[in-house]
């Protein structure tokens, strides 16, 4: 039979995690695995300023006809001025084009599609670590790809001269992967002095940077974040942007998110949108739109969208929080190691640093979740459950010494 040729894949490494996770009847279990934020309840929070959005889609809503292929152009636009800023000068000359996509990953996705109908085969470089998905997401259109150097385990810092060796290998045309901010799974992040340095990289040696931005408004602020990503795309003549509503907008299941391409100038853009869209067509057709209304109904009132801002700042400035109290219990309860990185670090997550074992005893004795690489998800811990946490970690490191 047809299918007797397959075998079982093996599972999605965060994905059956949040699994595992729900079918533990544990009262006091604890989820810092899946990159989802929650409140000092456990709760995802819709937030006010989206919800206010959600109410207005609803009530201006006549039908439910087609949007189209590259989605709500209103979004779109917005979608694109928070990502680059109003007034980037590639945005102002016409050389930028968005499609609004099914998240963050369907961006990734188109990406992947319209970068393997302009070069054969388009080679991507990952670093090492990066998000899970990333591989599948990329290869499974035939993407070839490379890694390099990134995250350094001692300094708990960004390895730019590993990074910048490995790129020496980099060829013409080659994809280079950032993540635009709050890197997942390390915390660790480029400064903007790097960034620039990688735009000279770019440039000297014809590389397209392909930015996947999935925490805008995470680290430091919604503009902030994106300091080095906005410079970049005022430098390159070529570049793509992926950023994902899932997180920033705490819309994740409405799967909401677009890719922009820069392009050398605006009739080559043209020729790029009607490429997205073909790629769009031939895999889902027409992105779902209720996740876009919201977020397009948000950005396009001054008034709602700063109340969003505000909403996202404090959520980030709790993350920060959790990361420096967390710093303190760990280093409590852990005596002879610095856990201070993660007060350095941004955005969701960091490597706590352990090994597998260590892991292991967290999730089967203390039924708390954390993804296998040893990633913590900051955003899914209760402040009052900090010090159980730490002492958690401590009891494991110790058992399986
Ligand atoms: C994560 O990294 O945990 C999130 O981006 C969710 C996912 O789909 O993996």
């Amino acid at each position: 039979m047809m299918f007797d040729a397959l075998t079982p894949n093996p599972p999605d490494p965060i994905l059956a995690l949040m699994e595992r996770y729900r079918a533990d009847s544990h009262p006091h279990k604890l989820d810092l695995g899946i990159g989802v934020y929650t409140d000092e309840h456990g709760v995802t929070p819709v937030f006010p300023s989206v919800l206010e959005g959600e109410k207005r889609v609803l009530a201006k809503q006549t039908t439910k006809t087609y949007v189209g292929i590259a989605g709500d152009p209103t979004f779109c636009d917005l979608h694109q001025a928070l990502t680059f800023g109003e007034d980037h000068p590639a945005r102002r000359d016409g050389r930028l084009r968005t499609i609004q996509t099914p998240g963050g990953s369907g961006g990734l996705r188109v990406a992947a599609e319209l970068l393997n109908r302009a070069a054969h085969p388009p080679t991507v470089w990952l670093s090492t670590p990066t998000w899970a998905n990333h591989v599948p997401l990329l290869s499974s259109v035939g993407v070839q790809l490379r890694k390099y150097r990134y995250y350094d385990e001692t300094s708990h810092g960004v390895d730019f001269e590993g990074m910048l060796e490995d790129l020496e290998e980099a060829k013409a045309g080659d994809l280079l992967l950032l993540h635009g901010c709050c890197h997942n799974p390390t915390g660790a992040d480029l400064t903007p002095a790097q960034w620039e340095q990688l735009t000279d990289l770019a440039l000297a040696r014809d590389l397209v940077p392909f930015v996947d931005l999935a925490y805008q408004g995470f680290g430091r602020d919604v503009d902030g974040d994106v300091v080095g990503v906005r410079a970049m795309a005022a430098r390159v003549p070529e570049m793509l942007v992926v950023a994902s509503c899932s997180k920033t907008f705490s819309l994740y299941r409405e799967r909401t998110g677009s890719l922009t391409v820069v392009s050398r100038d605006s009739a080559t853009a043209d020729v790029v949108a009607s490429n997205m869209s073909a790629v769009a067509r031939s895999m889902y057709s027409m992105p779902p739109h209720h996740g876009a209304g919201i977020v397009a109904e948000v950005l396009v009132d001054e008034q709602l969208q700063s109340q969003w801002r505000g909403e996202l700042s404090a959520v980030c400035e709790r993350v920060a929080g959790l990361r420096s109290t967390l710093a303190d219990a760990l280093n409590k309860h852990i005596p002879g190691r610095d856990f201070g990185f993660l007060t350095q670090q941004t955005g969701m997550f960091s490597l706590l640093g352990v090994p597998r074992p260590v892991i292991d005893r967290l999730i089967e004795q203390h039924h708390i979740y954390i993804v296998g690489s040893g990633r913590m998800n900051m955003a899914g811990l209760p402040a009052q459950r900090v010090d159980e946490l730490a002492a958690a970690v401590a009891e494991s490191i110790e058992a399986t010494a």
